[in-house]
């Protein structure tokens, strides 16, 4: 299935990838090659960790857009936002620990938990404003948990943005403990209207929170270019990546620091949160014609996934692979679960700018699921 997100035959629905019509993908092109041409040494040598300062300064710089005051100094360059959420786990956690997250979560978090053998404890989500605290609290008495994580902006795959005073009270929740809270950031920047979300970070005032960063669904996912800001762990996430993965690849880096620093960044965001916005409303109002009235939708104020629950009879691993067999690739609620829950939603892609081909796939969609629902 996860095969499946990238395959071009496929309407993509599935993965959560924006549509490579939106990126400015020519531009960092042009960068990055002109990064080769002007420094031979760019390409050729290693991007020592806490890796390319020039990006580490822009990515301090930015901190200011969330309520952060970031150094250079506090961030390290890694491959990905998944190498960030893998070295802050592996710092703060052992094989056979819990580790509390969203439920529903990100699937590449829970994968992640089974291969590093730690145990998920699941925190239910509100649709709008993220992990229910008082659950939280009440099972942080019950069990001893090594982390939490938490996706607070435009969460994958319900889409809520939790409330200031919310994260706010999360934080020190976990402080009071002295439990490490490791934030994933990955679609902070992308929000449809207003001001750009605090980061928990924000919050934190004795270093408890790791940040996770990336720059895939905003600028380039094959660019593998993500950071992480570990507060009190940081010297030791820095020594982790050093005997993991060393370095991260130098051009691509570069070429994100050039884009941050002079390429427009603040220009190209305005305009694709606008895109997102208007897709993911289109979308929206497709399911509305054309899925049982019954179901439920998230309105998501930022980024382009959609999470929709179906009627109760619908398993959306048979309506995936039905949807396969129609050349639709969707993503099943089970997916999103540690304990293979939520076998009647489904997330939806909107990344992609609205076209027919898009159009007729929600219909079949929609046609499909009138016909489980029915059965
Ligand atoms: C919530 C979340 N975190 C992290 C990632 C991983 O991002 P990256 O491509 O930067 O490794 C993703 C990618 O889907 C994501 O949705």
């Amino acid at each position: 299935m996860l095969a499946d997100f990238g395959a071009s035959d496929l309407v993509p629905l599935g993965g959560a990838v924006p549509g490579v019509e939106l990126l400015p993908g020519r531009k960092l092109a042009r960068t990055m090659a002109s990064i080769a041409r002007l420094s031979r040494s760019a390409g050729n040598t290693y991007d020592m960790p806490p890796g390319a300062e020039n990006l580490r300064r822009e990515i301090a710089r930015r901190s200011l857009t969330w309520g952060g005051a970031l150094k250079a100094d506090d961030v390290l360059v890694t491959i990905g936002g998944t190498e960030a959420l893998s070295l802050a786990l592996r710092v703060t956690c052992s094989p056979g620990d819990t580790v509390a997250v969203e439920s529903p979560t990100y699937f590449g978090l829970a994968r992640m938990l089974r291969e590093m053998r730690l145990k998920a404890l699941p925190i239910p989500v509100h649709s709008e404003t993220g992990m229910d605290l008082d659950y939280l609290r009440t099972a942080l008495r019950r069990t001893r948990v090594a982390a939490c994580v938490s996706n607070p902006n435009f969460q994958n795959p319900v889409g809520f943005l939790m409330p200031d005073d919310r994260k706010r009270e999360l934080v020190a929740l976990l402080a009071e403990r002295d439990i490490p809270l490791i934030e994933d950031d990955a679609y902070g920047d992308l929000q449809h209207e207003g001001v750009r979300p605090p980061c928990l970070k924000a919050f934190d005032k004795d270093e408890r929170v790791i940040l996770c960063g990336s720059f895939s669904k905003v600028l380039a996912p094959g660019y593998r270019v993500g950071y992480v800001a570990g507060g009190r762990w940081h010297a030791q996430i820095v020594a982790l990546k050093r005997v993991t993965t060393l370095g991260c690849p130098t051009l691509p880096t570069l070429a994100i620091a050039e884009f941050l620093r002079n390429g427009g960044y603040e220009r190209y965001l305005r305009s694709v949160r606008q895109a997102y916005r208007q897709q993911v409303e289109r979308m929206r109002l497709a399911i509305a014609e054309t899925f049982p009235a019954e179901i439920g939708l998230s309105r998501p104020r930022g980024s382009f996934l959609l999470w929709c629950e179906l009627p109760r009879n619908v398993d959306s691993i048979a309506l995936a692979h039905e949807a396969r067999a129609a050349g639709i690739s969707i993503a099943p609620g089970p997916l999103f679960s540690p304990e293979s829950g939520f076998r009647n939603y489904i997330r939806l892609n909107a990344g992609y700018a609205w076209n027919e081909r898009i159009e007729r796939a929600i219909g079949v969609l929609g046609h499909l699921v009138q016909r489980m629902g029915r059965a």
